[in-house]
């Protein structure tokens, strides 16, 4: 069966200062394949790529070579029109630090209802009920308390709740989980 995510010969340099001859490579050709219902983990010591290879896959960075297919497409044919929102959506991500990732003047309604909305998951008439739902199933009940607050309001296990609350609003195929902590 094809793989979901098709990764061959990755490499990512990151330059450092202002001269392009300064290059930090961060990955050296690195392949794997991951396969719908499979769990692969990356394993490999501080500063060995992990977050990099990561960070490629959800198109934060552009890899400098290799090639990178998803369902059997390379990369670039996700960029152009609504492809890239789609493929933005079916690859998420969970970040490693999720205080990072949330948005300190914003409540957690307005972080799980965003994607919602952008992807156009559920009728905007149903947004709110969804975004209990998730809050009930990643275990951060009373959801409509949880709704209300912000994330400095919550312990780092429950804001790592709320990063894969998010990542689950939109349905996605894969889900990257950059050290996920148990909580
Ligand atoms: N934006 C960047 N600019 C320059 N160098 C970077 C950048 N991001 C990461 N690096 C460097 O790339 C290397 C790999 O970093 P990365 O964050 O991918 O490691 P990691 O495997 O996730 O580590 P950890 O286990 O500590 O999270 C590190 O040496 C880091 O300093
Ligand atoms: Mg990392």
């Amino acid at each position: 069966m094809e793989p979901i995510l098709s990764i061959k010969n990755l490499v990512m340099d990151f330059r450092i200062g202002h001269s392009s001859s300064n290059i930090m490579r961060a990955m050296n050709d690195v392949s794997f394949e991951l396969h719908q219902g499979q769990a692969l983990a990356i394993v490999g010591e501080s500063g060995s790529g992990k977050s990099t290879g990561a960070r490629i896959l959800t198109r934060i960075y552009k890899e400098t070579a290799g090639n990178i297919q998803f369902k059997g497409k390379p990369l670039a044919e996700y960029v152009t029109e609504n492809g890239e929102l789609e493929y933005a959506r079916q690859v998420q991500m969970i970040f490693q630090d999720p205080f990072s990732s949330l948005n300190p003047v914003h409540n957690i309604y307005h972080h799980l209802s965003r994607p919602l909305l952008i992807h156009k998951r559920v009728a905007k008439r149903d947004v709110r009920e969804k975004v209990y739902e998730l809050l009930e199933l990643v275990g951060l009940s009373p959801a409509v308390e949880t709704a209300e607050k912000f994330p400095h309001e919550l312990s780092g296990g429950q804001r790592q709740r709320v990063a894969i609350a998010r990542a689950l609003a939109v349905d996605p195929e894969v889900i990257l989980a950059d050290e996920l902590s148990p909580c």
